[in-house]
């Protein structure tokens, strides 16, 4: 049993600024630091760090070698992440300014994923194995039918949430993984209160295993009638970024081991908690001998 997680893979540039570049203006940066990003790649080094061997399936450009290594060094299987030197790597352009952000995303490789790719990879798995998808890369329709045809458990994490995310054959996902907002889109309700939500999605689907995590608020997991609650963690919160992918990392780890999902939420949550009190994503994730 494996888990292949068909995912992107970004660089993500950070340039500290004194203001936002205005038109018409050149500004030199104050600083820069070249980080490795996309939920996808956090997901997969989340759960190579639980534990679990993990298969990451993606493209990058032909300057993506070092994405390739950065995977290898955590332990993440690179056979059928694909080098394709007709594109960019995906990347974000990222000017920081007194604790704000201004975010220029280029999906390049991510958006060049297509059939032909996904039918070279999807030959390797079979209907033991687990596919984890997030929303941001091409031919998701595709992917997600060609998989359900193979068996596969199918997970996804609909982050980034927009509309395309109706397009695709949701009947097929086993389990969904939201935040709270990403939540409230998928069961397209404006509100940001936490019982309403919940409500929708279970009215929504109500065959679906769901987990929605809410930040302090905790998670929980919805399926039929059941309905289980996690409190957060208290920490000193540091930086919140990937806390997200931990948790959808370390849930699947633990529920592919036992399907225990209390305990899985819990382990997802000790994870996160962690996470969130380190800077920066991928290398906040503990690894699971810290938990
Ligand atoms: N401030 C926090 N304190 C403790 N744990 C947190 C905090 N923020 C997030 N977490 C943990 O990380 C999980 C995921 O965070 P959340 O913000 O819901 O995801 P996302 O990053 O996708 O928005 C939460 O369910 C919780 O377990
Ligand atoms: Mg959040």
């Amino acid at each position: 049993m494996k888990v292949l997680n068909f995912g992107s893979l970004n660089y993500d540039h950070v340039y500290e600024m004194d203001h936002f570049t205005e038109p018409k203006e050149t500004q030199s940066s104050l600083s820069y630091g070249r980080n490795y990003g996309g939920k996808g790649l956090n997901q997969s080094i989340a759960l190579a760090k639980a534990g679990m061997p993990v298969y990451h399936a993606g493209r990058v450009g032909s300057d993506g070698q070092d994405f390739i290594d950065y995977l290898n060094r955590y332990g993440v299987h690179t056979d059928y992440l694909m080098k394709d030197d007709s594109q960019a790597t995906g990347h974000a352009i990222i000017e920081v300014c007194k604790g704000q952000n201004r975010i220029i995303l280029h999906g390049g490789a991510n958006q060049a994923i297509d059939e032909q790719q996904i039918d070279d990879v999807l030959e390797h798995f079979g209907n033991e194995d687990v596919l984890l998808i997030q929303n941001e890369i091409s031919s998701m329709t595709y992917l997600i039918n060609r998989a359900f045809e193979k068996g596969m458990k199918i997970v996804f994490n609909t982050a980034p949430m927009d509309e395309k995310v109706f397009s695709y054959p949701l009947d097929k996902i086993s389990i969904f993984i939201v935040n709270e907002i990403e939540g409230a889109g998928l069961a397209r309700l404006e509100t940001r209160d936490l019982d309403e939500i919940i409500k929708g999605l279970r009215a929504v689907y109500p065959n679906k295993e769901i987990v929605m995590t809410a930040g302090e608020e905790g998670s929980y997991y919805m399926h039929k009638d059941i309905l289980i609650h996690q409190d957060a963690y208290q920490v000193e919160v540091v930086d919140t970024t990937a806390a997200g992918d931990t948790f959808t990392g370390f849930f699947l780890a633990s529920m592919m081991k036992d399907g225990d999902v209390a305990a899985a939420l819990d382990l997802a949550s000790r994870a996160a908690s962690i996470t969130v009190q380190g800077k920066g994503a991928a290398q906040s994730i503990p690894d699971i001998s810290q938990l």
